[in-house]
């Protein structure tokens, strides 16, 4: 499609790739991260069933900015479910998982590989096939990205922590305290 925005072809033609499967992916990852709010179990029920819902917020809004992107510099979108399943480099989980921990970890990995993806693609897209505007977009996506990885990161390592306090205490049963005179 003809814009107005001035740009090579090979730069527009790149700059589109990556945008496009930004969105795929960002897409995929906001499904699963719904998929684990709805379906998640367990003690850490209350923070994960939020802090997924905000992932998937994100992850749309990401898929927004990216497609937009790529409609402005002339793409057409293909984002219907099977497009976003067959672009999507971003797997489904291997099975029916509800224990949440379990859930935080599958979305910190695919979060965690879409942020890699898109360091490489900020790496690849410069020179002549650079553009100011994309690579801030990236860049603000990556930030938030690795955000969230982080936030689940948080939750899976509070639960590591808890688990080798837990096992120390039964081994060497509690700390008992001299009192105080
Ligand atoms: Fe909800």
């Amino acid at each position: 499609m003809e814009t107005h925005i001035e740009m090579s072809e090979r730069r527009r033609e790149a700059q589109i790739e990556v945008l496009e499967a930004v969105t795929a992916s960002s897409l995929q990852l906001s499904l699963l991260a719904k998929m684990a709010h709805w379906n998640l179990k367990g003690p850490e029920f209350v923070g994960l069933h939020a802090l997924f819902d905000e992932i998937a917020e994100h992850t749309r809004d990401q898929a927004d900015t990216a497609a937009e992107r790529a409609a402005a510099l002339g793409a057409f979108l293909e984002t219907d479910a099977g497009s976003v399943a067959e672009h999507s480099p971003i797997g489904r989980f291997p099975g029916q998982i509800r224990d949440g921990l379990e859930l935080a970890g599958e979305m910190a990995d695919r979060l965690a590989a879409h942020a890699d993806a898109i360091r490489d693609a900020l790496t690849v897209l410069r020179g002549d096939l650079g553009d100011p505007a994309g690579e801030n977009l990236l860049a603000d996506i990556l930030l938030q990205v690795e955000k969230d990885v982080w936030m689940l990161e948080s939750h899976i390592q509070g639960d590591i922590d808890e688990v080798r306090a837990e096992e120390e205490e039964s081994e060497e049963g509690p700390e008992l305290r001299e009192p105080t005179p």
